[in-house]
């Protein structure tokens, strides 16, 4: 083998209760931010597939468990949905969603996979949507809540937790970009929401502390590594810097470090867009940094300084512009580069900046429109692609591992199809097609055997 990874490396896979569970309004789960919605506005969704059934993990977990762990599958992320274990804005526990996610957990142990929890994955319960979400600092204190139930319920079996998945989305997707609720464009709300996600996440580590549990607390972050066009140019370097600082390090410096830097707060200053920040707020971030980073890595950001004056709402293009490097790979339905050093130059950024703290990869993959194209006779994607994107990514996290970085381990989004927000089952990412239309039949593709042999000799 040329690449060995090292002993205990985890081997497995990540996706998240809203995309996988479905039993939507069965257990006495309540609406979540998608159900909701998704009532209102259908035609956002891919081929109007809504959040209602999703995998069907919610009844099918026994199985799902079982083919994740033939398919290599030693450790899985997902997330506990704050909706199925929380009624109401009073915090009144739900006991069947509580027994729900006993059985998932017990279930997971059984079959040797090693349970990883999430306590956000973009899904607010509905009651907290109507009251303004993450712009309302009353819903930063009800999840600090919500996470000390999962703590007690759930704490004797957990070793690793993790506050939010990709917090940054959410003030990003919801406040700028408008690809999640509430699909808004104001940059001063962002910075607001931005700010009450980061304090939510940090009182949540604050009740993991006191919860005297004995597993490790982090949080994932999308690290999106920026490259300039031209690093001797002074201005393609500031542009390139600007947007590492409102997409990596506005939660990364306060998670590991307990503080924002400096040059974020004098750009949001100077946007007039600062935060209302309470006293205490900033005492809460500097004392509850994590212990552990997940870092999803799909695919770069190319900027340079922008050649003609901005005109439009507050945006980060209001700093930079895109280029495309020549001989730029793309994975064309997903519209994102494919660039594999990045994730040597991530592991390098945390070894040296961010005190080479342990972390692992929480999500990198490939979503594949049209999969169908690639079934064989008997029905089995062939997805060769696939393997190659894991492997050419491996290869790079191999060598920074060598050269001391403090990884321990990989997880492949997904281990099973799932769906993915309003792009819905367009694009595939799993390990297991799952075949939404007929009552969710799972099946292994080529990769599944591949990662079985993969996470069996713990290298290739
Ligand atoms: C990550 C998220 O951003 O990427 C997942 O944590 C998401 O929730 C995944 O599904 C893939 O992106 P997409 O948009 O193709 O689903």
């Amino acid at each position: 083998m040329d690449y060995v990874f090292p002993n205990g490396f985890l081997w497995g896979g990540a996706s998240s209760g809203p995309q996988s569970e479905g039993g939507s309004n069965e257990g006495g789960r309540v609406k979540s931010e998608w159900d909701y919605w998704f009532e209102r506005e259908p035609e956002r969704f891919f081929d109007g597939v809504g959040p209602a059934v999703t995998s069907d993990f919610y009844h099918k977990y026994k199985e799902y468990i079982q083919k994740m762990r033939q398919a290599g599958v030693t450790s899985y992320r997902t997330s506990i949905q704050w909706s199925r274990v929380i009624k109401d804005c009073e915090g009144t526990v739900n006991e069947e969603g509580v027994a729900f996610y006993h059985d998932v957990i017990n279930e997971m142990i059984a079959n040797g996979i090693e349970p990883m929890m999430c306590l956000h994955h973009f899904d607010l319960p509905e009651y907290w949507v109507k009251k303004g979400g993450f712009e309302n600092r009353e819903t930063v204190f009800a999840f600090a809540k919500f996470a000390a139930v999962c703590f007690e319920r759930f704490g004797d079996r957990i070793t690793y937790w993790t506050t939010f998945n990709e917090p940054v989305i959410i003030p990003e997707t919801g406040y700028l970009y408008q690809r999640h609720y509430p699909a808004v464009c104001d940059a001063k709300k962002a910075a607001q929401v931005g700010f009450h996600v980061q304090l939510a996440s940090s009182l949540a580590v604050e009740e993991f502390r006191k919860s005297g549990c004995s597993g490790k607390i982090g949080i994932i972050i999308n690290l999106t590594p920026t490259y300039c066009e031209n690093p001797d140019k002074a201005e393609d370097r500031k542009a390139a810097d600007i947007l590492d600082l409102i997409f990596n390090r506005s939660f990364l410096d306060p998670s590991v470090k307990g503080e924002y830097p400096e040059e974020l707060t004098e750009l949001l200053k100077e946007e007039g867009i600062l935060p209302e920040i309470a006293e205490g707020d900033l005492d809460i971030i500097r004392k509850n940094t994590i212990d552990y980073l997940g870092v999803n890595y799909y695919h770069p950001r190319r900027a340079k300084a922008r050649t003609s004056v901005y005109e439009g709402p507050l945006m980060p293009e209001k700093y930079y512009e895109p280029y495309t490097p020549s001989g730029q790979k793309m994975n064309t339905s997903r519209g994102w580069e494919i660039y594999e050093p990045a994730i040597y130059d991530i592991a390098k950024n945390i070894k040296e900046n961010y005190g080479n703290l342990p972390w692992y990869i929480s999500e990198n993959g490939m979503g594949i429109q049209g999969e169908e194209e690639y079934m064989d006779e008997n029905g089995v994607v062939t997805d060769d692609y696939r393997i190659e994107f894991i492997k050419d990514h491996l290869k790079y996290l191999h060598k920074a591992i060598e050269e001391g970085s403090n990884c321990f381990g990989y997880h492949l989004w997904a281990p099973f199809d799932c769906w993915s927000w309003i792009n819905a089952y367009k694009n595939r990412y799993g390990l297991l097609r799952v075949d939404i239309y007929d009552n969710c039949k799972i099946t292994m593709k080529k990769s599944g055997t591949w990662f079985k042999e993969l996470s069996d000799r713990n290298g290739f």
